[in-house]
Parts: C-alpha cells; sequence; structure tokens
C-alpha cells in the first residue's frame, strides 16, 4: 500500500469511532470509503449495524460483498451518520465531490443525515477550493446550455467523456475556477435549468474532517 493509499485507511480507520451498534449507516463512494467497509468487517462491525444506505450502485456491490444490508432512504427515516471521502475540502469543512461521479446521491444522503463525516488523505486540503474540477450532473439535453452558463461563471467546462451517471446523466467537470464564496456559487449553479446536482458541498458542509497522513490523523470540527 503506498503513502496516500495508508493515510486513507488511517483516515478511515478513525470514523469507525463514530459507528454505533444498532445504527443504519449512510455509506459514501470512492477509495476512502473502500478502506472504511474493509474496516467495518475486518473490526467485526459489520455484523452489529442493520444495515447501510448507499450513494452508488458501486459502493452497493462492495456493501452487498461484505455481508452489509443495503437499505432504501424512503425507509429509514433520518440517517444518525453518513461517513464519505471529498475530492477537496477547506477549513470551513466545505467541500468538492463527485470525483467518483456519485453526488447527487451523496449530497442526497448528506442532506437526510444529522452527522457527515468527511474522510480524506491530506492532499485534499486546500485554502481554496477549485483547484480540483467541479463536477455538475445535468440532464443530458442541457449539456450544451449549462456548459454556456458556467463558461459565463468563469469556469471552463469539459464533458465526462463516455461517462453516464447511476441516474442516466452526464458530468461537466468544470476548470479553473477560484471558489472563494462556495456557497454563492453552490446556489448560482443549483439555479441553472437542467443542472440536476453540483458537486459543492458548502450550504451542507461535513460536521467531522477526519485527515489522514503519514503521521496519523487529524480531526476538524
Ligand atoms: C464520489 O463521487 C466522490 O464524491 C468521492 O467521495 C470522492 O471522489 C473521493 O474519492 P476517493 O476517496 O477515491 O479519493
Amino acid at each position: 500500500m503506498n503513502a496516500q493509499e495508508a493515510a486513507k485507511r488511517k483516515a478511515a480507520e478513525a470514523a469507525l469511532a463514530y459507528v454505533e451498534p444498532g445504527e443504519v449507516l449512510g455509506v459514501g463512494t470512492g477509495s476512502t470509503v473502500n478502506h472504511f467497509i474493509d474496516l467495518l468487517v475486518e473490526r467485526k462491525l459489520a455484523q452489529d449495524i442493520p444495515g447501510a444506505v448507499s450513494s452508488s450502485n458501486a459502493t452497493t456491490q462492495r456493501l452487498k460483498k461484505a455481508g452489509i444490508r443495503v437499505l432504501d432512504l424512503n425507509q429509514t427515516g433520518t440517517l444518525p451518520l453518513y461517513v464519505d471521502g471529498a475530492d477537496e475540502a477547506n477549513a470551513h469543512l466545505q467541500l468538492i465531490k463527485g470525483g467518483g461521479g456519485a453526488l447527487t446521491r451523496e449530497k442526497i444522503i448528506a442532506a437526510a443525515s444529522r452527522k457527515f463525516v468527511c474522510i480524506v488523505d491530506e492532499s485534499k486540503l486546500v485554502g481554496v477550493l477549485g483547484r480540483f474540477p467541479l463536477p455538475v450532473e445535468v440532464i443530458p439535453m442541457a449539456r450544451s446550455y449549462i456548459g454556456r452558463e458556467l463558461t459565463r461563471l468563469g469556469g471552463h467546462p469539459v464533458l465526462r467523456d463516455g461517462f453516464v451517471t447511476d441516474n442516466g446523466n452526464l458530468i461537466l467537470d468544470v476548470h479553473h475556477l477560484d471558489i472563494v464564496d462556495p456557497v454563492r456559487l453552490e446556489n448560482e449553479i443549483n439555479g441553472l435549468a437542467g443542472v440536476v446536482c453540483v458537486g459543492l458541498f458548502a450550504r451542507r458542509p461535513a460536521d467531522v474532517l477526519i485527515v489522514g497522513s503519514s503521521s496519523g490523523t487529524r480531526v476538524i470540527k
């Protein structure tokens, strides 16, 4: 395992402390969360939870393989805990997510959870969000229109080639954004007709950010 994977695993390991036996979990998508799922099994916590709400088809497969029941958010009510990774995080716990294309379901689960614990390695921490291209999920027929609007907002949108989301939509990755006011930009992009979801998690940031590194973990609240 390389140093970055080891740091992700450390962050994932620290998130286990938030898991309560008997409580349903929300589970995100990505390589850091995959460590978390593996650890739930290795530390024998998987058997103590009634099930999990999944943010993607990829996570659903992994949860099922781990022997964890996958539950429908419509049946669970508010979730006590959501654990997920991120592509970038700032000191206010605002995030860019969606590198894996699961942003819409991730945002729904984050909104429906009481506590959102975000797990990242230290390379994801930034002063200003936007170095990582901002994913925007769009209805296919709105692709060109939204591309023009994102350009008007100062970005350089690039269609994620050959990629279709779990919801049957497209992703525009917006480069060269300097996101000094994340809440405003999230609202502005959300307001464009045909946008399903923007991967800015600013209005609903994480509650706890666990940052893994070679020297251990740091918790930011
Ligand atoms: C998935 O759509 C993303 O939001 C992921 O949470 C994000 O890309 C983090 O992935 P890694 O843990 O693989 O870096």
